[in-house]
């Protein structure tokens, strides 16, 4: 891992309702402590936002939400603005695989969401990564290529530094439920695709600009893999599913990487 503060996200998807999600930060408040050199973020159902964002530790907390729609305002039934979100969320996912395989969004949505979040002062979260059909056919790094390069197209260089990419292998994600059993990916795939991501925003915005890019990696994570994947070459932090929904292993991890801070510091 490189020397950017850990970045550590637990995406709720389409769990807990705002009752459920109250209790869980509330659990969360109790075993969680601040610490300036790991940044802590969750993301919860649209509709939990807003009184998650009266509940919070905002030292402790940031807000992402799941998604949002690249038009500000208008005739779009459903859909939840950049705009609207502005005040509320740190963060938006942008690009999660189930957006781009269960809902068909394609690349150059993709590319429209990134757009949209910059200009409305919030960093995106996008999310890469290739399924299993697709790295049997030895396509990852064109898919990662594709995906990267369409989304971060539209930027002018001074706003690249706010996009964080996570790295998520689609045949790594978990259903929800056995993430702890379920197959993740050695440190060297891991730091082998990074290291492409990296290549795809050198190629575009330079090497500088490349280096500073936070990556996370996000796919079956949990207390007892956390330290690995985090130590993985070139990653800096974690993007996590199904664990972040229950506060011993989302708190499991945390400790995991305090402890990794605490190493890398010479604290211990
Ligand atoms: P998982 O999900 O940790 O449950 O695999 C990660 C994600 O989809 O962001």
């Amino acid at each position: 891992m490189n020397q950017n503060r850990l970045l550590i996200v637990g995406n709720w998807k389409m769990n807990l309702n705002v009752q459920q999600a109250s209790i869980l930060v509330h659990r969360l408040h109790e075993r969680i402590r601040i610490r300036r050199d790991i940044e802590l973020v969750l993301a919860p159902s649209m509709l939990a936002l807003q009184p998650l964002s009266l509940q919070i530790d905002r030292r402790k907390f940031r807000l992402c939400a799941q998604n949002a729609y690249f038009v500000d305002e208008g005739a779009y039934t459903g859909e939840v603005s950049f705009s609207m979100l502005q005040d509320l969320v740190h963060y938006v996912i942008v690009g999660h695989s189930d957006r781009r395989h269960k809902f068909n969004e394609p690349l150059e949505m993709i590319r429209d969401k990134v757009a949209a979040a910059i200009r409305n002062d919030i960093s995106p979260i996008l999310c890469v990564g290739e399924t299993a059909e697709e790295r049997k056919d030895g396509e990852t790094k064109q898919v990662i290529h594709d995906q990267v390069t369409t989304a971060l197209s539209n930027l002018a260089s001074r706003d690249v530094s706010k996009v964080v990419i996570a790295y998520e292998p689609v045949w790594a994600l978990s259903n929800g439920t056995d993430y702890s059993h379920h197959e993740i990916p050695t440190p060297d795939i891991i730091a082998e695709a990074i290291r492409a991501i990296r290549h795809n925003v050198s190629e575009l915005y330079g090497p500088t600009a490349a280096k500073e890019m936070r990556i996370l990696y996000g796919g079956s994570a949990s207390a007892s893999t956390a330290r690995g994947l985090m130590e993985s070459e070139g990653v800096d932090g974690l993007l996590v599913g199904g664990a972040s929904l229950n506060y011993q292993e989302f708190s499991g991890i945390v400790d995991a990487a305090y402890r990794m801070q605490t190493a890398i510091s010479g604290e211990i």
